[in-house]
């Protein structure tokens, strides 16, 4: 939270994430500038709030608003134990979404592993099939799905597939 805040203020030691806006800049173009891009990205942001799936509320104390979309970024299978925490933890993410809002998923499938700084953390072995069951649980609709394979083959990480999917909240469970 604190490397977000240095990133909002242009601090200068803060990390450089240029690499992600310019490959976005590239994908949109229509000359748009990557410089740009991280500034609309600064203006649009409200708050920075810490999210803990262990809470009833993620974002406790601070109650939000139901939200049109969630993004979640390779953290659900990271953070989940089990299958049953994930389908748990899928849950919750709905409750954070008004009806008809949009959950856009990146998922590591068939996974076992990540390293940091000798720190070994693990990720949920879970399949295609998993994650599908989860979702409609949740009650959503699965509107995109798109499977690539890994290319990244060392000791650092374990994954076979990404998942990328935009699921569409169709009711409340
Ligand atoms: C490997 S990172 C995910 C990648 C990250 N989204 C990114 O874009 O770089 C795993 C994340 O899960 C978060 N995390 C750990 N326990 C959590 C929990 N109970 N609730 C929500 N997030 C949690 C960690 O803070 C960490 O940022």
């Amino acid at each position: 939270m604190k490397t977000l805040q240095k990133w909002m203020n242009k601090e200068p030691d803060v990390l450089d994430w240029s690499y992600a806006t310019k490959i976005a800049a590239e994908i949109e173009g229509c000359g748009v500038k990557w410089e740009e891009k991280e500034e609309d990205v600064r203006k649009r942001i409200k708050h920075i709030l810490k999210c803990d799936t262990s809470n009833e509320n993620l974002t406790d104390p601070v109650i939000l608003r139901n939200a049109d979309c969630v993004f979640s970024f390779c953290v659900l299978e990271q953070i989940s134990e089990n299958l049953d925490a994930f389908h748990a933890n899928v849950k919750k993410i709905a409750l954070m979404l008004k009806p008809g809002g949009c959950l856009l998923l990146v998922s590591e499938l068939i996974a076992t592993h990540y390293i940091v700084a000798e720190h070994k953390y693990h990720i949920l072995n879970h399949d295609e099939a998993d994650v599908r069951t989860a979702l409609q649980n949740a009650g959503f609709t699965v509107e995109q799905w798109e499977v690539i394979e890994s290319k990244i083959r060392n000791d650092n990480i374990y994954y076979e597939y990404v998942l990328f999917a935009c699921a569409v909240k169709k009711r409340d469970i």
